[in-house]
């Protein structure tokens, strides 16, 4: 590997607490209020012709942000046939993806606007994608050395970060010289069609990023093939187990298979914590982005002594947030992605309902597919059969002498992505983190929104396989050597 590796800082992004700044947002953004993407493959070759459909807007189902005309499996095939590892020298690849970085940081209005519309993101997490989606660029074009590339690298996405997954699937593979298919999720095709242009329009050859939007059935025939020498997959366990069957069948042994997957993610909050620092970190981890992230805290353990007061807390800063449209600034959580996701969520609630566990609950809106936010008691984690993948919080309290029982249901669930501990006993934060099994853990803070570079994220167990995105190993597994060897 080089030694050299050029500066890279992370993206400043922008401060939501300055009127100038947000004057230049909405002049930015406004253009774009009513505007109708129309996105389509982008091939090496040529498109099979399909009919457009039209792309929902969570918040409103009367505003659609525009139309998608999703890939076939011709497509695939031409894909397959078209796709050629990049071979431009390193220090051009570097220069193109910092040049798409660049080119993206400047499209700020367009692409808050379309986050809004199409994923429903509210304007601190629109900041926070842009801002992860370009340090992931220039993270990779930094890390990025001469070793060989895999070849051809499937890379599938997932709707929660439309647009920062996306991109940073490819900018590593694209950074290790891979020739990539990717496909985004269903549910996010015009804000992936948007970024991919960007990297064409950098100078990535159309036969080095494929764009292939289309559900499922296309990410399986992207992953069931012996052409394809690797797959980057972040979404649910579930998905990533199918691939991994598929690639057992279809692809040469050792084809590395990079899964970041779901969590069922914890905090323990003992009598020492500061109570409005905790309250404040679960808030943010539960709630923000309307509980759509991967990260977002599942399960909260209370040391019973602090239990009652705490909690009345807790209550009281949820009921303090504001549901709505997520193009405003006042607007504290959004809608969840579509109408399958909110039925799941409530559903769960509704059971909670009737078996008398809800501890507190907000009021949706009643147009597009929100889900008030809700605390829900339960007698332990194991108790969560599935990742509820929204705003839903529940609370479990625990005496002082049953914290290593604690740890050990945590670790019992299989899961490992992020875990939380706020307390102000120093051996304590040694002791459990040293026990518990998680890819991120987080003291007296909140449990989201890992940075780039500085906190590379990634989970174990059943959250994935590593290595961490965003980390220092990251490339290593696009990279050719790791052809042939044992997946881990
Ligand atoms: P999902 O698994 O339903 O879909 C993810 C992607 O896989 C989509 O592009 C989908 O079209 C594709 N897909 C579906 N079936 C496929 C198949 N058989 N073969 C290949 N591709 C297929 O997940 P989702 O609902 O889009 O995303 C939410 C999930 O993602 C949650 O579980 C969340 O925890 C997880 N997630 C994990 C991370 C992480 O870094 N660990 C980050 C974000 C989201
Ligand atoms: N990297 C994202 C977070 O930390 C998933 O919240």
């Amino acid at each position: 590997p080089e030694l050299f590796q050029p500066l890279r800082a992370n993206a400043i992004g922008f401060d939501l607490a300055h009127s100038p700044t947000l004057a230049r947002i909405d002049a930015a953004r406004d253009p774009f209020r009513d505007h109708r993407w129309e996105a389509a493959p982008l091939l090496a070759g040529e498109a099979a012709p399909q009919d457009p459909v039209a792309v929902a807007n969570p918040a409103d189902p009367s505003a659609s942000p525009g139309t998608i005309s999703n890939a076939s499996s011709a497509d695939v095939a031409t894909a397959l046939d078209q796709a050629r590892p990049w071979q431009a020298p390193l220090s051009e690849r570097r220069k193109v993806l910092l040049q798409a970085a660049d080119l993206l940081e400047a499209r700020f209005g367009e692409i808050f606007a379309l986050l809004a519309r199409e994923a429903g993101k509210g304007l601190p997490d629109c900041v926070a994608e842009l801002r992860e989606g370009v340090d992931f660029l220039r993270y990779y074009a930094a890390q990025a050395t001469d070793m060989p590339p895999a070849g051809i690298f499937t890379c599938i996405s997932p709707w929660n970060f439309p647009m920062a997954i996306f991109t940073g699937q490819i900018a590593a593979a694209l950074a290790a010289g891979n020739a990539v298919l990717a496909k985004p999720a269903e549910q996010t095709p015009l804000v992936a069609h948007l970024v991919s242009r960007v990297l064409h329009e950098a100078g990535v050859p159309q036969s080095a990023l494929q764009l292939l939007p289309g559900g499922g059935e296309i990410g399986a025939a992207l992953t069931a093939d012996a052409r394809i020498n690797g797959v980057a997959f972040t979404g649910s366990t579930a998905t990533a187990l199918k691939i991994r069957a598929a690639m057992a069948e279809h692809c040469a042994p050792g084809t590395p298979l990079i899964a970041e997957t779901g969590g069922l993610n914890a905090m323990i909050v003992d009598s020492t914590a500061l109570p409005e620092q905790a309250v404040q970190a679960i808030v943010e981890s539960a709630f923000q982005s309307a509980g759509q992230r991967c990260s977002a805290l599942r399960c909260l353990y209370v040391q019973e002594d602090i239990a009652e007061d705490f909690t009345r807390m807790l209550t009281g800063a949820m009921q303090a947030l504001r549901l709505g449209n997520p193009w405003l600034l006042s607007t504290d959580v959004g809608p969840v992605i579509d109408e399958t996701a909110r039925r799941g969520i409530t559903d769960h609630i509704a059971k909670a309902r009737t078996e008398n566990r809800v501890v507190a609950e907000l009021t949706a809106p009643d147009t597009g597919t929100y889900v008030a936010p809700t605390i829900i008691r339960i007698g332990g984690i194991g108790e969560l059969e599935r990742e509820i993948f929204g705003p839903v919080l529940h609370l479990v309290t625990f005496r002082a002498q049953e914290l290593d029982r604690v740890i050990d249901a945590i670790n019992a669930t299989g899961y490992g992505l992020t875990f939380g501990l706020q307390t102000r006993i120093d051996d304590r934060v040694q002791h459990v983190c040293e026990r518990i099994e998680a890819g991120n853990i987080y003291v007296n803070r909140n449990q989201i929104g890992a940075i780039v570079g500085s906190q590379p994220f990634g989970g174990e167990g059943l959250s994935g396989t590593g290595p961490k995105a965003g980390g220092p190993n990251y490339l290593l597994r696009f990279s050719a050597p790791h052809q042939g060897k044992a997946e881990t």
